[in-house]
């Protein structure tokens, strides 16, 4: 029998999402079949430093301090205190936010040239970024939003009649690089316009303004490269107690959203959703998995929101769901993930590295 392939599962990381990586981790190491393969749970704390924890664990500083070797002839990890390599075959990044979804952790694994489950350097970076990834999406034909943008040192330029004007009322003020719906608010009033705005800048430099969409929270997973396959949809129901899908909708209140896989759809809506998906997965450089997310309004219009590249895998979490519809349990499609992956950096490395010329230096 082969040997069982090392899977380092990379989770916490500097990120206001930290906690929600944690649970999604949490289940990727209890889930991950042990006869192909053997999880090295690395956690990342919340000011950045590496640990190999017991297990997948909040408590990720009680590990063994990490660091990494920039070698690619020998590259990896690192015990700290003993100086021994730690082997692995290969990274899954179950991060979420920033730097762990948005190319730096990639573009570090990228550069030690080890293979990696999912979305690499760029599409990482286009898709973190809500107003990068919307122009994006508009240049491919994918129907996003009317959005405006501003930056941080720009921010005396921002003008609520201006923007009234522009997209009408209610409307929506993002973050423009995060998730978990930190730095979002909904503004129906201009009493909400100030507070909104300081919200947003206060976790990052960049903010979008969109119009508000009123319509059916619907989510789509994608796996695999060439071609990608889209699940059927799925829709979040949220509660009437919530006017959107808030923090605490998504993670703290149970009783706040009833999900609904597959979502109750026509079947021309829903086959187009899946077109409409993984026409922005393709976009945006998205690679081996990623989570679509989308509106539907009353009158058959879909928009396409954001795509998540690491999506959620917690309990509570639509992409394993999405997948399970459709026959493949969680263990299944940890494996999927993994194959998929090394699929994909063999095929990479056909690319030529060097270049002979007869250039001197
Ligand atoms: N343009 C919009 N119209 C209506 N609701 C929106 C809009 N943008 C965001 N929302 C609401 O805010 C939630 C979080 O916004 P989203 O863009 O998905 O950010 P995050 O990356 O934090 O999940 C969405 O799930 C939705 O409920
Ligand atoms: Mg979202």
């Amino acid at each position: 029998m082969p040997s069982k392939k090392k899977v380092a599962i990379l989770y916490g990381g500097r990120s206001v999402e930290h906690g929600v990586s944690v649970n999604s981790a949490r289940n990727i190491y209890e889930f991950i079949d042990k006869d192909l393969y053997e999880p090295l749970p690395i956690g990342i704390s919340e000011s950045g430093q590496w640990y190999l924890t017991q297990g997948v664990s909040k408590d990720i500083t009680l590990g063994k301090p990490l660091g990494l070797i920039l070698d690619t002839r020998n590259s990896g990890i690192i015990l700290l205190a003993s100086g021994d390599r730690i082997k692995m075959d290969i990274v899954f990044p179950v991060l979420h936010g920033t730097d762990g979804e948005d190319g730096s952790i990639q573009g570090m694994i990228k550069a030690i040239d080890l293979p990696m489950v999912g979305t690499g350097v760029l599409g990482s970076s286009l898709s973190m970024n809500k107003v990068v990834a919307k122009k994006m999406l508009k240049e491919h034909g994918v129907p996003v939003t009317k959005f405006l943008a501003y930056r941080y040192s720009d921010r005396s330029k921002i003008s609520f009649e201006s923007i009234v004007n522009k997209l009408g009322m209610p409307f929506m003020v993002k973050s423009a690089s995060l998730g978990s719906s930190v730095g979002v608010s909904k503004v129906s009033r201009k009493s909400e316009f100030k507070k909104a705005i300081e919200d947003s800048f206060r976790y990052d430099n960049e903010l979008i303004i969109e119009e508000f969409i009123q319509g059916r929270e619907i989510e789509c997973a994608i796996l695999g490269n060439n071609p990608p396959q889209a699940s059927n949809p799925g829709e979040i129901v949220i509660s009437k107690n919530y006017e959107f899908y808030t923090f605490d909708a998504k993670y703290v209140d149970p009783e706040a959203v009833t999900i609904q896989v597959p979502a109750k759809l026509d079947k021309a809506v829903s086959q187009s959703i899946r077109k409409v998906s993984i026409k922005a997965y393709q976009a945006l450089r998205c690679e081996d998995f990623a989570r679509v997310d989308l509106f539907l309004t009353r009158r058959g219009k879909v928009y396409v929101n954001e795509i998540n590249t690491i999506p959620g895998f917690t309990n509570s979490s639509m992409f394993p769901m999405m997948w399970k519809e459709r026959g493949i349990s969680f263990t299944e499609l940890i494996t999927k993930l993994i194959t998929i992956a090394f699929e994909r950096y063999h095929n990479n490395k056909r690319v030529e590295r060097g270049f002979e010329s007869n250039l001197k230096f």
